[in-house]
């Protein structure tokens, strides 16, 4: 859960005691204010769920893939969710975590999949920026794990996928060992995520027969 919607929920509820305690208050108005409170205390509790469903596996149930994406604009993110649903779709548990969540999670039976963009000159995207944050000592976890790594970035960059590159290496540093060469994409060409899944079928999730 995330930290702070406890304590928020817990605040509404006091709200509402209040309210409804409240002399000298019509009870139309008790009532239109203890609805508004509740519905917005249910819609905090539901968009709760929705974070712990996208960071479904990180309280330790095990998953046959993690797939870890960094992105700024959303592309990365989008990749990553595919990546999970054909994994999905084949049978194995996949989890998705946001990369600078990775050190906080499970280190998953068969392997890890990034999918990293990059931005500024060469740099992480903000939700990547940080994923080293603890000295990256809990790479450590994921030596021996197979992995796999989609770059996006744009070649009219001197620093062309360098993010994605970056994370790759210091995986392979870190003692894991590589399913395939990291795949580049160039402005999100579809030809070159089509080969990330086609990749992925060869080496790591083979279509359920
Ligand atoms: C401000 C900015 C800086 C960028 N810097 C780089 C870069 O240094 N190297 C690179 O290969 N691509 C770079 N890109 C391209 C993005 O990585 C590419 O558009 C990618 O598909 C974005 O994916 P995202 O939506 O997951 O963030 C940059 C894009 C922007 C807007």
């Amino acid at each position: 859960m995330n930290w702070w919607v406890k304590p928020a929920v817990a605040a509404l509820f006091c709200g509402v005691l209040w309210v409804l305690f409240q002399e000298g208050l019509a009870l139309e108005r008790k009532i239109v204010a203890t609805a508004a409170i509740a519905a917005y205390a249910l819609i905090l509790l539901r968009y709760n769920k929705a974070c712990l469903g996208e960071a479904e596996g990180e309280s330790g149930a095990g998953v046959d893939y993690l797939v870890a994406y960094a992105t700024e604009t959303g592309t990365a993110r989008q990749i990553a969710r595919q990546t999970c649903k054909t994994i999905r779709e084949n049978g194995l548990r996949a989890s998705l975590v946001e990369l600078n969540r990775l050190v906080s999670s499970p280190r998953p039976s068969k392997g890890l999949l990034v999918i990293a963009s990059t931005t500024g000159n060469g740099d992480a995207p903000r939700t990547g920026d940080a994923w080293q944050e603890e000295g990256g000592s809990f790479l450590r976890n994921f030596a021996s794990c197979s992995y796999a790594v989609l770059a996006l970035g744009d070649r009219s960059y001197s620093n062309f996928c360098g993010f994605g590159l970056q994370v790759a290496a210091e995986l392979q540093q870190a003692g894991a060992v590589p399913l395939f060469e990291p795949v580049l994409v160039h402005q999100g060409d579809p030809a070159s995520v089509n080969y990330w899944f086609r990749q992925l079928s060869r080496s790591a999730v083979p279509a359920r027969r």
